[in-house]
């Protein structure tokens, strides 16, 4: 491996709009690794020394979005509704590209790059090859503009249905990470089979992951008054079942009597549930919308 140092490098980058506080090291290669600031090309994600190079790289640059197939785009927001004049978010527009690290080799392992930017633990950056990446972006009239991502192995023994999530940090605490994980599930849903995120997860990781496993199993519970087993609302949810378990502990409401388990929710908790969603930011995915087959 090529890490000399734990020393984070490289401060800041610059990528469309945004000038972007780096929070730990990452391997890019020299000379660009011993750089104080990159620029970054927002759509092919190459990296510059210099702001002029960049604009070199722009000026001939024709991709606008990741080089990949645009799987999912967000409903076109209502026109008009003077019921959301001052009150609800309105989020623009979002779109979910797949981008097969053989196929976009140099642009994913660009992406991994970007994403060690703020990741403590090590990821790949090289071998990306067995992996799909699922790239969010936001369009506007310029182009798809990447906000996040997830990482998922083509195929995984472990079962995992991500490998490594990111939102960069102008987007963070806005619910795009949520969306990612629900997608992530989702994929895994049309897949017909269970999933669970690489671990180790850092903590934003398992702040994210806990808050989406309460609210999907909380929302099940609610929905089927009637008694649910683990297996139920892990076949409802795709979450994987020890997930389901861990999540149902810490809310306690799993019981264990003679060798088998109970679940039980009081309408305390459905109603501080109530009280919670209604804060968090939640940005559905409309499933008609979602065009893709799982990778074979
Ligand atoms: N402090 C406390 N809670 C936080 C938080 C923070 N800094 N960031 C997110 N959360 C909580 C949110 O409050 C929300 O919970 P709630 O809906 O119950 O309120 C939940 O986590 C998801 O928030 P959301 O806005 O959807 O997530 P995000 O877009 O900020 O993305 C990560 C979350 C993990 C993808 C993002 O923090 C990130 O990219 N971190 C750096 C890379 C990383 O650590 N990835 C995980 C590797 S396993
Ligand atoms: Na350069």
């Amino acid at each position: 491996h090529q890490e000399k140092t734990k020393v984070k490098n490289i401060q800041s980058v610059e990528l469309g709009k945004h000038e972007l506080d780096t929070w730990y090291y990452s391997p890019y290669p020299e000379p660009h690794a011993s750089c104080n600031k990159l620029y970054i090309c927002e759509y092919t994600l190459k990296y510059f020394r210099k702001k002029k190079t960049l604009l070199r790289h722009l000026a001939k640059c024709t991709l606008r979005h990741p080089p990949g197939d645009e799987i999912y785009r967000s409903p076109p927001a209502p026109a008009n509704d003077p019921s959301l004049v001052g009150g609800a978010i309105t989020n623009p527009p979002i779109s979910m590209f797949e981008v097969d690290g053989k196929k976009s080799k140099v642009y994913c392992q660009n992406l991994c790059l970007l994403s060690k930017l703020f990741l403590d633990h090590k990821t790949l950056y090289y071998d990306v090859d067995p992996f799909l990446f699922y790239v969010m972006c936001e369009k506007d009239t310029q182009g798809y503009h990447i906000v996040g991502y997830f990482s998922k192995e083509k195929a995984s023994a472990e079962g995992n249905n991500l490998a490594c999530i990111l939102t960069l940090p102008p987007y963070q605490r806005k619910g795009y990470g949520r969306f990612l994980i629900a997608f992530s599930y989702e994929l895994s849903k049309k897949e017909g089979r269970v999933g669970s995120p690489e671990r180790p997860l850092s903590d934003l990781g398992a702040v994210s992951y806990r808050s989406y496993w309460t609210r999907e199993i909380l929302e099940v519970l609610r929905e089927h008054k009637a008694s649910l087993s683990i297996k139920d609302i892990s076949d409802k949810t795709a979450i994987r079942t020890d997930d389901v378990v861990k999540t149902l502990e810490s809310l306690s409401l799993i019981k264990y009597w003679k060798g088998d388990h109970i679940i039980s929710v009081t309408q305390k908790i459905v109603e501080d549930h109530c009280k919670t969603i209604a804060n968090q930011k939640n940005i559905e995915i409309d499933l008609n919308r979602l065009h893709w087959t799982p990778y074979r």
